[in-house]
């Protein structure tokens, strides 16, 4: 095992129903700690500059539109394989097919608006990290 950072978004159905707290304790019960994290409004420049890699799926517009329809918390996560660990605390990414306690299981509305985002491997992750945070605002 060893100590990984990962990259997570607190979408905008958990900031329009005030659950970011919730959703913050599940990450740290689950044994990760917030080494980064900011409140933004997402632009329409960073939404389709973050989810280039889904431009071609015919959800694209759809979850652009939903990441700028309100705020967001971007953050940064470290832990003992953060990256897989995030992911299984996460639940799947339809909360229909998540596991009962995991984050998208408790609290998701849809696969479109499920709560969370986290990195899926650790060259993403090192992408989506620098995306939003400049080394000097992570402090682990
Ligand atoms: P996320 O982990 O943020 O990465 C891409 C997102 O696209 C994903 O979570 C979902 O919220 C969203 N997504 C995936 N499939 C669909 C879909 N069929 N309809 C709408 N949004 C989707």
């Amino acid at each position: 095992m060893a100590l990984e950072r990962t990259f997570s978004i607190i979408k905008p159905d958990a900031t329009r129903r005030n659950i970011t707290g919730k959703v913050i304790a599940k990450l740290e019960e689950g044994g990760l700690r917030v080494v980064a994290q900011k409140r933004i409004h997402m632009t329409r420049e960073q939404a389709e500059g973050f989810y280039a890699v889904h431009r071609e799926r015919p959800f694209f517009g759809e979850l652009v539109d939903f990441m700028m329809s309100g705020p967001v918390v971007v953050q940064v996560l470290e832990g003992e394989d953060a990256i897989k660990r995030n992911r299984e605390i996460m639940g799947d990414t339809n909360p229909k097919d998540a596991s009962p306690g995991t984050i998208r299981a408790e609290f998701a509305e849809s696969i479109g608006e499920n709560t969370v985002h986290g990195s899926d491997a650790p060259e993403t992750a090192a992408v989506e990290i620098k995306f939003f945070f400049t080394d000097a605002e992570i402090v682990g």
